[in-house]
């Protein structure tokens, strides 16, 4: 059992069991705690060492972590607990220092404790699918049957490896297509490889992984609105894990070695991973991690603002829910409807009540407990507050 908080009547701490599984939604308004929560679960999870640890980190500001929480000392020791910064690598797409505009600021994050890596997918670790969702174009479309076709080729020749530079060397020598069709393609596959996202060298991405710290893949430096990149770098490190855990989960059960120990995924500002109403190119991939993760031993907590905007799938398979305070209507109504039928009401109340950030809502649809806690203090500091002019 990981603790969270403590039950606001009887003072008795409160958590989650995590023995098994879990998927964990975290919601409440602006401001209410959502991101601090995340914190303090990973925290309890980090000092287990029993688990692979990734959060998606679309503000980039979970490198706070590596330090300890000097703000809220007085805090820590009511509560029994010690500042302490945990072991943190970031994992960034592209390089660095490019990104985070300069070596100093990676010196200095670094002298705060903090690892960097950057990650770079494997072009061949995409499908043929992913590679038209990319561009946004649709596989039955001029320029989609040619990048499917030559995407395919290289998977049969090739088995594993290849790289954008081998998709566009195989697009190039295809003769059924249109010469324009072929030049708007190859325009498409080059500024893909400006991105500086892809790899030149077949790396597994889990090799890179931490096992026994927090895994921060830093979203922040990757432009939302750029062909879905943030969503293809969940979706294929999602779908890497899913692939490995599979694997190990059997070996487990054979009673032979495994390198690779459960995971929990964390994804702040998950509304931009699995929106509802419309396609993303992570979403199969994360509603299968909810459905089908509990086998191979996958567990996801989900933070959003809004709960609404969750696809409803995602949403059903929530078995943990953590609700700091809630103002919109349309918001607590879907929180409501993911109760059980017997709590709804009291659900709502509770919500209703809830005042100062670090107050929450548990229901735990496993114990089937509905409880109003305060949310423990972080050890580690949390990162995520407002600028302030100087
Ligand atoms: N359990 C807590 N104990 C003490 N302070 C807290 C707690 N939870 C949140 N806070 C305070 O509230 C502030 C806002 O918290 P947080 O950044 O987690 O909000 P959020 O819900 O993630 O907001 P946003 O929707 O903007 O991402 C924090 O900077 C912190 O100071
Ligand atoms: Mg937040």
């Amino acid at each position: 059992m990981i603790t969270v908080g403590k039950n606001q009547t009887t003072s008795d701490y409160v958590g989650i069991a995590d023995e098994k599984s879990r998927a964990v939604l975290i919601c409440g308004k602006r401001g209410s705690g959502k991101s601090y929560t995340l914190g303090v679960i990973f925290e309890e999870l980090q000092a287990q060492e029993n688990c692979l640890l990734i959060v998606i980190d679309p503000m980039g500001i979970y490198h706070t972590m590596a330090e300890p929480n000097g703000a809220q000392e007085r805090e820590l020791w009511d509560w029994g607990l010690s500042s302490r910064g945990l072991p943190i690598t970031i994992h960034v797409p592209g390089d660095p220092a490019e990104r985070y505009g300069g070596e100093d600021v990676i010196r200095e994050m670094q002298s705060r404790g903090v690892r960097f890596h950057p990650l770079r997918l494997n072009a061949s670790d995409l499908s043929p699918d992913s590679w038209c969702d990319l561009f946004d174009i649709g596989v039955s479309d001029a320029m989609g049957i040619v990048l499917y076709r030559a995407v395919q080729n290289l998977r049969r020749q090739r088995k594993q490896f290849f790289y954008v530079e081998d998709i566009i060397e195989e697009v190039k020598k295809d003769e059924r297509a249109q010469e324009r069709t072929l030049e708007a393609l190859i325009n498409r596959l080059e500024m893909a490889r400006d991105w500086d996202i892809f790899s030149s060298n077949y790396r597994e991405i889990w090799e890179i992984f931490d096992l026994n710290g927090v895994n921060v893949i830093d979203l922040s430096v990757v432009d939302p609105g750029r062909h879905g990149l943030r969503n293809l770098i969940v979706d294929v490190i999602a779908r890497d894990f899913y692939k490995r855990r599979t694997v190990a989960r059997r070996r487990e059960e054979l009673g032979l070695l495994s390198d690779l120990p459960r995971v929990w995924m964390a994804i702040d500002e998950a509304h931009q991973f699995v929106p509802a109403g419309r396609a993303s190119l992570a979403k199969e991939t994360l509603i299968r991690w909810v459905k089908e993760g509990r086998q191979p031993g996958l567990s996801l907590i989900l933070a959003t603002q809004q709960p609404a905007a969750l696809d409803s799938e995602v949403l059903s398979q929530c078995d943990v829910l953590l609700v700091h305070k809630l103002t919109n209507t349309e918001d607590t109504n879907a929180i409501n409807r993911l109760s059980q039928d017997y709590m709804s009401s009291e659900l709502k109340a509770l919500v209703q009540k809830l005042s100062r950030s670090g107050e929450a809502i548990l229901v735990d649809d496993e114990a089937e407990i509905l409880t109003s806690l305060q949310v423990r203090p972080r050890v580690s500091r949390h990162g995520g507050g407002e600028a302030k002019a100087p």
